[in-house]
């Protein structure tokens, strides 16, 4: 497992995710992305006055957000959370034809992957799966858009994928790892997962999505 660092602004005022242990390298990092945003932000003013104008210096607020990438490794197969590696078009693509997600545009789904943990499965540097963790990194969290494109399917890379995001450090502590599937059950059964324990403990609230075509499923 590898670790590395993506800094994206100006999206979020915390190092993300929160919780994560900083060290002198990533305090290095942090204060390095800090000093050359406002350095990029410092801009010059003229107050007006009519008996005199100081030149200002404003520094307007800074935001970053460190990312913490990790990545798995298997032969040619590669997952990882690097949000800069998801191809929005295969991703898109995938969904838009799903049961679950048929018709999503484009757009809506890159709001969810900015706003997720997400997982890309890679087969020599393409991206040939995919799945979406929208946590809190401390107590809960959802999977979902869970998929291997179908040349793909049936070589242990599902379970793989699945393994690796039960497992991930960013999730350790969580006490709840929840999903919802029309078919899969037997799937997520093999890695452990178990229908809901006091289904009636559980309650939901259904939305309508004007965007979704339920007639014109393909899988
Ligand atoms: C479901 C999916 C992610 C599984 O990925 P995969 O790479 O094909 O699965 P794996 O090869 O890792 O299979 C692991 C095990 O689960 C079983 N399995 C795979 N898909 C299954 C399914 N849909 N239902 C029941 N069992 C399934 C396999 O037979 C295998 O069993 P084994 O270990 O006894 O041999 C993939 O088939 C897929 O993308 N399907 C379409 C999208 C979808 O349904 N996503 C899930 C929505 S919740």
């Amino acid at each position: 497992m590898t670790f590395s660092f993506c800094a994206k602004l100006p999206n979020c005022c915390n190092i993300y995710p929160p919780g994560i242990p900083t060290n002198n390298l990533t305090r290095k990092f942090i204060s390095h992305v800090i000093l050359s945003d406002q350095r990029k932000r410092r801009i010059s003013t003229r107050r007006p006055s009519p008996i005199r104008s100081y030149p200002k210096t404003v520094v307007e607020p800074l935001h970053v957000i460190i990312l913490m990438c990790h990545e798995y490794q298997k032969d040619d197969f590669k997952i990882s959370t690097n949000p800069a590696l998801l191809d929005v078009d295969v991703i898109h693509a995938f969904l838009s034809r799903s049961y679950w997600a048929r018709g999503i545009p484009r757009d809506l789904v890159i709001k969810s992957l900015d706003n997720s943990l997400c997982f890309g499965l890679y087969y020599q540097n393409r991206q040939i799966g995919f799945a979406r963790v929208i946590t809190d990194y401390t107590t809960q969290a959802y999977l979902c858009d869970v998929f291997i494109l179908e040349t793909y399917q049936g070589q242990g890379l599902g379970r793989w994928l699945i393994e690796c995001i039960a497992t991930c450090p960013d999730l350790r502590g969580i006490r709840h790892l929840m999903l919802a599937t029309a078919d899969a059950q037997e799937f997520y059964r093999k890695i452990g997962f178990s229908e809901l324990a006091v289904p009636e403990n559980f309650m939901e609230k259904l939305y309508y999505r004007p965007w979704f075509k339920p007639d014109e499923v393909d899988h």
